[in-house]
């Protein structure tokens, strides 16, 4: 049996608590024998800089690459707000995308049929929600150069930031969204802003040509993404697969996870180019919610994002999909039987720990093993 090396970085917050359930399933795994994985630590965001002053160190930078895949907590707090920017806690995960060259997020949203009642939208609107956000992660905003805020000398300053992409860039994350539809409902809807954005008219020129020429067998729609937003609230079970750039992606993707019932349930997988020899691709793995330093420490977060996250390595990096199917059943399965933590809890259920959901996940998952 092969032997998987995986990286945990549980970072900041409510980080290191959920991943804690994590190695419950991860220990767990190994003891029955259903496959093998080795893990090693390592330091990200504030709790890195804390003991380097760096978001992350190149040795850990160096294990990353060396792993078969990194299993992300979540990294921030106001805690570090005045720290340099080159080294605030967001800037190890911005490293680790780029330099693993992460260029395609996945970032599934399930409305589980026992937590439309959670959702801040009425259950007919969510109920029975499976959409997919394909968001495009190493490009755009976020690394355009330059990045700069220049004083002008006359009481003013600028700030600039720079949108651009790439044609093989939009390429290759269309050609993630169209195959993936076609696991799916066949449908992609790509978004961005081509009234307004140069990078929005290219977007939209280069999905459609990649559709033209290499899936005309799938349905491809494209939306400005304003409005795209707007029908994600109103009627979002028109989506199968959404993919758009990579601030539109993070704004895209939360407002998607609402719609789920909570943060706390939203799992993503950012992917590498398949390497052409070792059929291997980089990847991490992380759940979509944020570090939420105001519930750390407590045993309140959810850790069903990152128990899910866990699930997508098992499928996308590990050809374990048969597992990652019964990690998934296993928490619907603890979700219909009522158990809730705090930010899913609805009228008439009690909240549950952090561990006390972890541990109900792996029981329902032995159950499943019979
Ligand atoms: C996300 C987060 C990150 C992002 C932050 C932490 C840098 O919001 O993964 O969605 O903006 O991409
Ligand atoms: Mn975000």
């Amino acid at each position: 049996m092969a032997t998987h090396k995986l990286l945990l970085l549980p970072g900041d917050g409510i980080g290191p608590e959920v991943m804690g359930e994590v190695k419950c399933l991860i220990g767990w795994i190994n003891a029955q024998g259903i496959a093998r994985f080795e893990t090693e630590e390592g330091l990200v965001g504030g709790a890195a800089y804390e003991a380097s002053k760096q978001s992350i160190t190149d040795s850990t930078m160096s294990q990353a690459k060396a792993a078969d895949a990194v299993i992300f907590g979540a990294v921030g707090g106001s805690k570090w707000d005045s720290v340099p920017y080159e080294a605030r806690p967001e800037a190890g995960l911005l490293r680790l995308r780029k330099d693993l060259g992460l260029f395609a997020n996945l970032r599934p949203a399930v409305c589980y049929p026992a937590l439309a009642e959670a959702s801040s939208l009425k259950r007919q609107v969510v109920e029975g929600l499976d959409i997919m956000i394909v968001r495009e992660l190493t490009g755009g905003v976020y690394f355009g150069e330059p990045k700069t805020i220049t004083d002008l000398g006359n009481g003013q300053k600028r700030a600039i930031d720079t949108q651009v992409y790439d044609t093989y860039e939009i390429e290759r994350i269309a050609r993630v969204a169209f195959d993936l539809a076609k696991k799916r409902r066949n449908k992609v809807t790509s978004m961005e802003k081509r009234n307004v954005m140069k990078s929005g008219v290219l977007w939209n020129e280069v999905v459609t040509q990649v559709h033209n020429r290499e899936y005309k067998d799938v349905q491809l729609e494209h939306q400005l993404a304003d409005s795209g937003g707007m029908n994600l609230v109103k009627s979002p079970k028109q989506f199968d697969v959404i993919v758009t750039d990579n601030l539109f992606g993070d704004m895209l993707s939360d407002i998607a996870a609402m719609l789920t019932g909570s943060l706390g349930m939203l799992p993503s997988a950012s992917l590498g180019e398949i390497d052409a020899k070792t059929k291997k691709r980089k990847s991490l793995f992380e759940p979509v919610h944020g570090s939420a330093p105001d519930i750390a420490g407590q045993g309140l977060a959810n850790p069903i994002a990152m128990i899910a996250s866990f699930a997508m390595a098992l499928r996308y990096s590990f050809e374990l999909g048969a597992l990652a199917d019964k990690v998934e059943a296993a928490i619907a399965a603890v979700l219909a039987k009522g158990m809730r933590t705090a930010d899913i809890k609805s009228a008439g259920t009690t909240a549950v720990s952090t561990s006390q959901m972890g541990e109900a996940i792996l029981k329902e998952l032995q159950a499943l093993y019979g």
